[in-house]
């Protein structure tokens, strides 16, 4: 199969659509309209529009279609009665699965293609909201044989048929403010993102009751990955003053309301924060872009199938030694952090230290070995590992772009839980 992502052309002009010029000539700051609170389906009168009442006047056939999976089913039921009650025939699809796969997603753009909805409803986690906006590209776009070939520069013409309405039911992907779906290649065990401005969705409606039935180690995974995306976003050429203010809250936050849902799930106000949270980190980093903890982490979880926020989280550390010889933006972590220090070196030595108190207060682990990872499984694959981080998306929004050798150190530094020194 060929990917976008491997098109030497699109591998030499991404870099540089991202750059800092190129964005301080033209750029844009977009986010859905979002909803949020524990009363956005309210089942009794409401004296003001609830936010169904608002999706329903844009929607002439009142049809929805919901993508769900078994594990967010019951929450998409409560979204269901919820527009049936405001005049809407739905049909809930149950059966996506995680990381979305491709023909998962073809499935599902079937379904939707028969009961013809004017608006697309995700209600679960980052795979199921991801392979929901596949699906819709398919919908709107019978043409499109091949989503792997999608790159950033394809019109996809959306909002023909349809409209798109996330309703996250986990705390990390941000996928609810974000217009970015990654999907899997099963053949080829390999992460295909689809990135494209046109697959904002349109609302996002952030209920912390759905997140409440999340295990503690999902929870930790998510929260990892909403860090993840907000600490490697500030440093990136492509980050400016309004993606900052939300990934530095959002780091604050993490730390804050994390270790509190992570102990007590039932704690309403930390699952209403870390919902926030995550969809401050999504705004910030759909539009400057998370770089080599993801470039990394996709690379290694397409391979191992490890979890993709105690992956990339687990990155972190790693990969802020890596930007410090480039960059000052970390600095902006620190300072959010209130970590002292009387040197960049000092700080960046307090910032991880930081860090990886917080990873031993939710008991994850700091270093490949620790994740799992078998010797000689990890010797056996570097050669792919090093070309998928490489090659991948967020690669091309890193500060510093690695040769194919320093990502094979990188990846053996994080095996052993060194601290990256070059
Ligand atoms: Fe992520």
């Amino acid at each position: 199969m060929s990917y976008w992502f491997t098109d030497p052309m699109l591998k030499l002009m991404l870099p540089l659509m991202s750059s800092s010029s190129i964005k301080g000539l033209y750029s844009t700051f977009t986010t859905p309209t979002v909803f949020m609170g524990s009363n956005l389906l309210p089942e009794g009168p409401s004296i003001v529009p609830t936010p169904v009442d608002i999706i329903g006047a844009r929607c002439p056939k009142k049809r929805a279609f919901l993508v769900t999976d078994e594990f967010a089913e019951r929450y998409a039921a409560r979204v269901a009665k919820a527009l049936e009650k405001a005049g809407f025939a739905t049909q809930v699809w149950n059966k996506a699965l995680p990381e979305a796969p491709m023909e998962n997603v073809k499935e599902s753009a079937e379904s939707m293609s028969q009961f013809e909805p004017d608006v697309i409803v995700a209600v679960g986690g980052g795979s199921v909201m991801d392979g929901a906006k596949a699906a819709w590209i398919l919908y709107e776009r019978p043409d499109v044989t091949d989503l792997a070939t999608l790159s950033p520069l394809t019109p996809l013409m959306l909002r023909k048929k349809a409209f798109l309405v996330a309703v996250p039911t986990t705390s990390g992907t941000g996928s609810e403010c974000t217009s970015i779906a990654v999907v899997h290649d099963s053949d080829a065990h390999r992460k295909v993102p689809i990135a494209c401005p046109e697959l904002m969705p349109d609302f996002a409606l952030l209920v912390p009751d759905f997140t409440v039935s999340m295990p503690p180690r999902l929870t930790v995974g998510t929260g990892l990955d909403v860090l993840a995306h907000a600490m490697d976003c500030v440093p990136t050429p492509a980050s400016n003053e309004i993606t900052d203010a939300l990934a530095l809250a959002s780091i604050e936050m993490v730390f804050k309301w994390l270790p509190r849902a992570y102990r007590n799930g039932q704690d309403r106000e930390a699952r209403y924060r870390m919902l926030m949270a995550a969809s401050m980190a999504g705004i910030a980093f759909g539009q400057s872009g998370a770089a080599l903890t993801h470039a990394l982490g996709h690379s290694l979880g397409s391979i191992f199938n490890t979890h993709h926020g105690l992956t990339v989280g687990l990155f972190i550390p790693y990969i802020l030694q890596f930007y410090q010889p480039v960059t000052d933006k970390w600095l902006a972590l620190g300072k959010a952090l209130n970590v002292k220090g009387a040197s960049r070196e000092e700080i960046m030595v307090d910032l991880v230290k930081k860090v990886r108190a917080l990873f031993a207060d939710l008991e994850v682990p700091l270093n490949l070995k620790d994740l799992g990872i078998p010797a000689d499984e990890f010797d056996k694959n570097m050669e792919r590992l090093v070309l998928y981080s490489c090659e991948d998306i967020c690669h091309f929004f890193s500060p510093r772009p690695m040769t194919m050798d320093q990502c094979e150190r990188i990846f053996r530094y994080a095996y052993e839980g060194k601290d990256v020194d070059f």
